[in-house]
């Protein structure tokens, strides 16, 4: 290379920091990363495409010294305490205007404090948001970058280099102020657990309404990928369905548990959703959902003692695959409207500034929750980049009418079946609630006012009203 010195840093050479930094290489960029296990030093090395300037190096100061300044380096740590005790030993290392990128799933409070921290000493601090697995960090993420404006400005050109790709536009731009990135990025994961949620309810309906094997689910979610429900969930759903097990005669798929792990950004949107509030209760439920997999002995007791209902799913297996299909993309799109509303909720309370237009393009390709729906809703914030939820864009109505009457149909046969969709039910039951001018809640207004006198508005006369309620 012309000059001795690396354009790009890594601390942290796992499965992410190792494959994007190999995609910056493959980009033109020199880079050098930094892990303390020599293994992972060399593997780096020999995974580099000839040609390119790849290096790693078991000392920090041994990296931060050859970073070309003002530094630009990355960290992809485990959350929480690693973060803070890369940035202790970073600290004596750096100089004033140097950048400093948190990629991993950090909570966005602790970002903001690190950014706070950090601001003093001229050290730009970046929470920026990854996704697309070990895959998308080689080969294009989507990328969510906030905080420091002049900081984003120093690394655009080599985030856009690496970045996705979608009719050339590439998946990355700069979401917000402060904890703005891994913001967008507790949120991304939020909708991912509610749409992975949905797909396997998906799989129990089709399974047992339609009586589907394997092959015959792996069709279903192949011909949907090629539709309407065109997304990275359903594309890998359909290669699911056909892995063999290499341990047994049998399908992969078959012999996994049913008990989900989670490391907690589903959980994050939740409780953030709860503090602002904002409803999200796909995401809730689909949090909900992976915790009650984990009851697996409770379960297999309730089991025996309480019989499933005697109504089978009797529905022509052709028609049920397209009602299932159909409720899929309802609720789909109900949870991208929850997780978009909670975003602008959080930009307003937190002063972010997230651009939710921005937020749904760099969506549209790289990450996990990529799918075809992102160009609707990327057309429908064009038309109005404050829209409250996408629910109130005219054309997503329209979708959503298109595709409600088989997602009733489909809740009201699995309940009377006894099939669990808690996810489907809930993304029914906000839809119906937030379509309705006048809901129930007058009589808990009346109940709070009984027993604790806390007060009540009127529809007809401005003011907070009491009332000495009498028992009949
Ligand atoms: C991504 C993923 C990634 C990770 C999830 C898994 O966007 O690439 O979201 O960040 O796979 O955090 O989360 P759970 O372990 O909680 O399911």
């Amino acid at each position: 290379m012309a000059n001795s010195l690396y354009d790009f840093g890594m601390i942290g050479l796992g499965v992410m920091g190792r494959n994007l930094l190999l995609n910056m290489a493959d980009h033109g960029f020199s880079v050098i990363g930094f892990d303390k296990d020599a293994a992972k030093n060399s593997a780096l090395e020999a995974a580099a495409t000839p040609g390119t300037t790849v290096k790693g190096v078991a000392e920090l100061a041994t990296m931060v010294q050859l970073l070309e300044r003002p530094r630009k380096l990355m960290m992809l740590v485990p959350a929480g305490q690693p973060v803070d005790d890369v940035i202790a030993s970073l600290l004596p290392l750096l100089e004033q205007g140097d950048v400093v990128i948190d990629g991993g799933n950090s909570h966005y409070t602790d970002t903001l404090r690190r950014v706070q921290e950090l601001r003093p000493k001229g050290i730009h601090f970046m929470g920026m948001g990854v996704s697309g697995g070990e895959q998308g960090a080689r080969t294009g993420p989507s990328i969510m970058p906030g905080g420091d404006l002049d900081a984003y400005a120093k690394v655009k050109p080599m985030l856009e280099a690496i970045a996705a790709k979608v009719k050339g536009v590439p998946c990355v731009a700069y979401l917000g102020k402060e904890g703005a990135g891994h913001y967008v990025k507790m949120v991304h994961n939020g909708i991912e657990y509610a749409i992975m949620q949905l797909i396997s309810e998906s799989y129990a309906l089709l399974q047992k309404g339609a009586g589907l094997n394997n092959d015959q689910l792996h069709e279903v979610f192949k011909n949907w990928n090629q539709g309407a429900l065109q997304s990275f969930l359903v594309e890998i759903t359909a290669d699911i369905f056909l892995q063999n097990d290499d341990k047994t005669d049998k399908r992969l798929v078959d012999v996994i548990s049913d008990k989900a792990g989670s490391k907690g950004t589903g959980k994050w949107t939740s409780q953030d959703a709860m503090e602002l509030p904002v409803a999200v209760p796909v995401i809730d439920t689909a949090v909900a959902m992976r915790t009650l997999s984990g009851y697996k002995e409770q379960r297999l007791q309730a089991e025996t003692l309480y019989k499933a209902p005697e109504n089978a799913l009797h529905v022509p297996a052709d028609m049920w695959i397209k009602q299932v299909h159909d409720a899929l993309y309802f609720a789909t799109i109900l949870s991208y409207a929850q997780g978009l509303a909670m975003l602008r909720e959080a930009s307003n309370d937190l002063k972010m500034e997230i651009p939710l237009p921005e937020v749904v393009k760099v969506w549209r390709g790289g990450c996990i929750i990529r799918s075809t729906l992102l160009e609707v809703f990327t057309q429908a914030y064009q038309k109005n980049a404050d829209l409250g939820n996408i629910l109130l864009d005219e054309n997503i109505a329209y979708l959503v009418e298109s595709v409600i009457a088989n997602t009733r149909s489909v809740v009201a046969q699995a309940a009377a079946a006894g099939v669990p969709i808690a996810g489907f039910m809930s993304a029914l039951s906000y839809f119906d609630a937030f379509r309705t001018g006048r809901m129930p809640t007058n009589l808990i207004q009346a109940q709070r006012d009984y027993f604790g006198a806390h007060t009540y508005q009127r529809i007809d006369i401005p003011g907070t009203f009491h009332t000495e309620w009498q028992q009949h």
